[in-house]
């Protein structure tokens, strides 16, 4: 078995209800962040991370997912006839080597855990990345390590199962899976318990599962025994729980912060944060900000 994470699974068949009207048409990971869609930022995280293959867990209206991995011939052709070199460049620059995305349906709604099994097949006897698209994370540091290789370090040096973590206020834990937090070392910490979704008040820490995760191939037969849990759904962090049993989980403090863009908050932070991270936009950008501050306000 390998022991090197090659393999992300994204899972993408999510309605993205609270984007209505735009998730009518448009899947929600591809709304854009500044310059490029949600997924496509996860997906540069990834490879950041080492990851060589990707894994899309899709539904049903997701097919505009696939194509914008591809080769856009007649775009790329106008482009170049009409001289725009520097942006069929960028699509270019984009563009994934052949053979190394994966596309498979998920075909009801039911459940992070089942939609992640669904990837089994692909991801075979070996450990594996899971990248939760909504959440986007931006390292402390300008040019520091993004969540995913983070997680990847610390799977590194500890093996096992790691889960990216995040501290939250009280009053936010009941709409995230939670962990109790065991022995320190380093920027990691055992993880002794998790909950999914605990209801208010009751959670065991404030740390939050915050969306990238290492597993090992040994989730899938937990996953297929299709146990429901919160939410009537399949649910990860339970078929984690159960393989906590045999194997030992680490959480990674993510070093750097997550925008949650399954929310407008989140999504509208994000897209703030990164475009004040974005070197060619960000004097004028800050500016604007600043200015509409500063208006006077009804
Ligand atoms: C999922 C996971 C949850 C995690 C969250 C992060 O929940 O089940 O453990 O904390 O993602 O966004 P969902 O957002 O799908 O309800």
């Amino acid at each position: 078995m390998s022991k090197r994470v090659r393999k992300a699974v994204f899972p993408v068949a999510g309605l993205g209800t609270r984007f209505l009207p735009a998730t009518k048409s448009v899947p929600k990971e591809m709304l854009t962040v500044v310059d490029r869609p949600i997924l496509q930022h996860v997906v540069e995280e990834a490879y950041e991370a080492g990851i060589e293959h990707c894994i899309f867990v899709t539904g049903r209206n997701k097919a505009v997912i696939e194509d914008y991995f591809d080769m856009a011939y007649e775009l790329e052709d106008i482009l170049l006839k009409r001289g725009k070199t520097k942006e069929w460049q960028a699509l270019k620059a984009d563009l994934p080597k052949p053979g190394a995305m994966s596309f498979t349906r998920q075909q009801a709604p039911l459940g992070l855990g089942h939609a992640v099994w669904c990837a089994r097949d692909i991801v075979g006897d070996e450990p594996f990345a899971v990248v939760l698209p909504d959440m986007l994370t931006m390292p402390r540091k300008t040019g520091g390590k993004r969540c995913l290789a983070q997680c990847v370090e610390a799977f590194e040096t500890h093996g096992g199962n790691v889960i990216a973590v995040e501290e939250v206020k009280p009053e936010e834990t009941h709409k995230y899976g939670v962990v109790s937090v065991g022995d320190k070392s380093d920027s990691t910490f055992e993880i002794t318990g998790m909950v999914e979704k605990p209801p208010q008040g009751t959670a065991q820490s404030n740390f939050i599962i915050s969306g990238r995760y290492i597993l090992s191939p040994e989730i899938f037969s937990i996953l297929e025994r299709g146990e429901k849990g919160s939410g009537g759904e399949i649910q990860l962090t339970d078929g984690m729980k159960t393989l906590a049993h045999d194997q030992k989980f680490r959480g990674v403090n993510f070093d750097g912060q997550t925008y949650d863009c399954g929310s407008s908050l989140g999504f509208l932070g994000a897209n703030v944060a990164f475009a004040l991270a974005s070197p060619d936009i960000a004097p004028e950008f800050r500016a604007l900000v600043k200015s509409l501050l500063n208006a006077p306000q009804d």
